[in-house]
């Protein structure tokens, strides 16, 4: 009895004492499909297990395009969430309005400057003091693949270049089904030709095209080159890929319609959501002639200003967890990315995702190591959108020539 009683009493001590703390969080994302609900699931559970309260604000649509106008329109109203899904240059510029919190505290209290490889943590802060907490580092340069499919059509491997990919997609087309699984929105058609240019050109063209956005690598023949294959890929898509989510091609590929898909390893997460075995179910491969080189794409979170006590806690709390190593590993295995923060044990991680790691480390050494610019990783918004809109005119209009494209390109390049 007198055990029960002051058992009781702890318990009341302890709901009361999370309770002084308790805050609310509301978080803005894009993770909506079925591996990215269930990781962003992750932080929900932690950030509940120390009491919080979480207010999603999930806004539907791959890439985060549509997030990013409504995120515009709450912050414009001086209504911002706690935190938002921002990344890479874009960081910068929402800093540079004013609005972002400082998290130096939490950071120095939990050493990120130790934990996180400098160039992330670089782009986390705005002179000098953290703005935004990374949560993983995806690989984009993939290509997925249906096992079964490559073997009814006579495939004998994931290919290595682009002539080994056309012959394969010839098979496949031969038997039947569908080669490629696209969905035809802009930012997964700039994902598949920033894949493209990196695979025909190598990565020291893909940065001076894509990151230093230097007009002679822009109006070069290797550019011309990565436009032809650019538009051949398209041949082999269905004519029903246009407005198609990206889950709904993986889910394509899972069903054994179509034989591969080029996507980041949010893909990942959705094939495993999906009880699929990586491996047995499905293929992973760095897209063709990328093996030596990794576009990255780190999703953060950036905390903007907040004036209740409480509310702040809860901000702080958000971002130590994200940084903290059960959150860093229960997440990345469900979202297919791989940890950002430094010295995480892979030993639960699939072989895909151990590649990954791999080749992260490996390509930073070889300057093989690029910034995303589909995923907002190379240069500021107003000119990767920019030049993700040229690149979905030229994939959706094939009378558009390809001298045209890059003279486009090279114009939306300089954007101001
Ligand atoms: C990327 C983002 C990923 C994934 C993907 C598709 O930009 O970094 O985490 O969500 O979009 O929605």
């Amino acid at each position: 009895m007198l055990k029960l009683s002051s058992l009781a009493a702890a318990a009341a001590i302890a709901v009361a004492s999370v309770a002084v703390h308790a805050g609310e969080v509301e978080v803005l994302h894009w993770w909506t499909s079925g591996g990215e609900a269930k990781s962003a699931g992750e932080l929900k559970k932690i950030m509940q297990s120390k009491g919080h309260t979480w207010k999603d604000f999930a806004v539907a649509g791959g890439g985060g395009d549509a997030a990013m106008t409504v995120l515009k329109s709450r912050v414009v109203s001086g209504n911002p969430p706690a935190a938002a899904q921002i990344k890479g240059p874009a960081i910068q510029e929402w800093a540079a309005e004013g609005v972002l919190a400082n998290l130096d505290s939490v950071a120095k209290a939990e050493k990120w400057d130790s934990l996180l490889p400098k160039v992330v943590a670089d782009v986390m802060k705005y002179k000098g003091n953290y703005v935004a907490v990374p949560v993983n580092v995806h690989r984009v340069n993939w290509v997925w693949a249906n096992p079964d499919v490559l073997k009814k059509a006579g495939v004998a491997g994931m290919p290595k270049n682009y002539d080994e990919f056309f012959a394969a997609a010839d098979k496949i087309k031969a038997a039947g089904l569908i080669p490629v699984a696209h969905g035809g929105q802009n930012w997964q058609d700039f994902t598949t030709l920033e894949s493209v240019v990196l695979g025909v050109g190598g990565a020291k063209f893909y940065t001076d095209a894509f990151v230093k956005l230097d007009a002679k690598a822009l109006g070069s023949d290797t550019m011309k080159k990565s436009f032809e294959t650019f538009r051949r890929i398209k041949s082999y898509t269905d004519p029903a890929s246009p407005g198609r989510d990206w889950n709904l091609a993986t889910a394509m590929v899972m069903q054994g319609k179509a034989g591969f898909q080029f996507m980041g390893d949010w893909a990942k997460g959705d094939f495993i959501a999906a009880g699929k075995v990586p491996g047995k179910d499905f293929l992973c491969a760095a897209a063709p002639g990328t093996a030596n080189a990794f576009t990255f794409n780190v999703d953060s979170f950036a905390m903007f200003k907040l004036k209740s006590n409480d509310a702040q806690k809860a901000q702080n709390d958000l971002a130590a967890a994200i940084m903290g190593p059960e959150f860093q590993e229960v997440f990345n295995l469900n979202k297919g990315s791989i940890p950002v923060r430094l010295g995480m044990k892979m030993d639960k991680f699939d072989d895909c995702a151990k590649m990954s790691a791999k080749d992260f480390v490996e390509t930073a050494k070889t300057g093989g190591l690029v910034p995303s610019i589909a995923h907002g990783m190379a240069v500021r918004p107003a000119i990767s959108g920019a030049m993700q809109d040229v690149a979905s005119q030229f994939w959706n209009d094939d009378k558009m020539t390809v001298a045209d494209a890059m003279k486009k390109m090279t114009a939306a390049a300089a954007t101001k």
